[in-house]
């Protein structure tokens, strides 16, 4: 969809004082909320971070697809079924968009699926937690859907071109999700005491791990600042955490429902929830590929891509046959 930036062949480079000439028109430009596209010139630093932040991105929507299709043939009704396949399928779809968009940025779908296979690429830490039982989904939905939401809408005003319109549809169908998955939670929590304690195990397992999903703290990240000047990123990472925090304390309250932090409290004067400090030791485990579900992931994505082999032979073969044809 995107890849007419692959065949970009500018490859005279500037002088140091036109590189400086360039990079200050560049801000202004970022400055002045110009969308930056494909064949503009960009630093190459730029280029960098939007390749690595969107291949994340696009593997995280791909792995993400792992702990809950787990759930598809064990969705208690043909509704649910129908439902979580579908969200499962839009999941698919982000990646594809996602990838696409780092495409036209000069790196290769193939480059970056070879990334994640070796190890060597990272995705998001919350899909290294196993989904135990059927609130699970539920919460999936409502706290982890919910977090990308909250990271994903300021980034349909990145200074990426492709990036920022791709986020356009992911964020419509991550709200659906969202809405899903806070459904499943108010049937639970409203059902059999057996139904109930469910959801309560269930946000109890997921809530810490999908507030370490907006990353590290502002004093630890090691990109947030310069993200922010480029206008990559429009909020920190711990500003976002917070409008989390502050939209999903209520909504669990509103069912009942418990959250795993004795020192969660509103602060009246701010309007905000206060909340107790985050295990960043677990975080770091989880990235270092120690987290609970890290090499099932693994195995599971190499395992696909190996039995997928056939598919993509087969459509080179056909390609090439079109090819002689024409
Ligand atoms: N999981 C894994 N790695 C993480 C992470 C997380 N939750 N949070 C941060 N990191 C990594 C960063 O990628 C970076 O590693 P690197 O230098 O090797 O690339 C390092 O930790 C330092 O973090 P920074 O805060 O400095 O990094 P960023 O400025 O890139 O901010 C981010 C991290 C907020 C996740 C940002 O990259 C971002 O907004 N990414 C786009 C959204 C995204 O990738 N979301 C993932 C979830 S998608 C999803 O949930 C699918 C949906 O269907 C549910």
């Amino acid at each position: 969809m995107y890849t007419q930036g692959l065949d970009q062949s500018d490859t005279r480079t500037p002088g140091p004082e036109e590189e400086a000439q360039l990079v200050q028109a560049f801000q202004a430009r970022i400055d002045a909320e110009e969308k930056i596209e494909p064949r503009d010139w960009m630093p190459d630093a730029y280029r960098r971070t939007l390749v690595r932040q969107i291949s994340q991105h696009a593997h995280s929507e791909i792995v993400g697809m792992l702990p809950e299709g787990n759930w598809i043939t064990r969705a208690p009704s043909l509704k649910r079924k129908a439902i979580l396949l579908a969200k499962v399928q839009d999941e698919a779809g982000h990646g594809l968009y996602l990838y696409s968009a780092a495409e036209t940025l000069g790196t290769s779908r193939q480059q970056m699926v070879d990334q994640l296979l070796s190890g060597k690429a990272k995705y998001s830490s919350i899909f290294n937690y196993p989904t135990l039982n059927w609130a699970d989904i539920g919460a999936i939905g409502w706290l982890v859907d919910g977090a990308a939401i909250m990271n994903q809408i300021p980034l349909c005003r990145c200074s990426y071109g492709p990036y920022s319109r791709a986020m356009v549809r992911v964020c419509k169908e991550e709200s659906f999700h969202q809405r899903q998955g806070y459904e499943i939670m108010t049937v639970m929590a409203r059902g059999t005491d057996a139904q109930r304690r469910m959801a309560q195990d269930a946000l109890e397992r997921w809530w810490w791990p999908s507030l370490m999903m907006f990353g590290p703290s502002d004093s630890d990240s090691a990109h947030t600042a310069q993200s922010m000047r480029w206008k990559i990123k429009r909020f920190t990472n711990d500003e976002l955490r917070q409008k989390f925090v502050d939209v999903t304390v209520p909504q669990g309250h509103f069912l009942g429902l418990e959250f795993p932090d004795p020192e969660l409290k509103l602060d009246e004067q701010t309007g905000h929830w206060n909340f107790g400090p985050i295990d960043w030791s677990e975080f770091k485990q989880v990235l270092e590929g120690n987290g609970p579900c890290n090499a099932e992931r693994m195995r599971a994505r190499q395992t696909a891509h190996q039995e997928g082999a056939w598919v993509r032979q087969a459509l080179l073969a056909h390609a090439e046959k079109h090819e002689d044809i024409r």
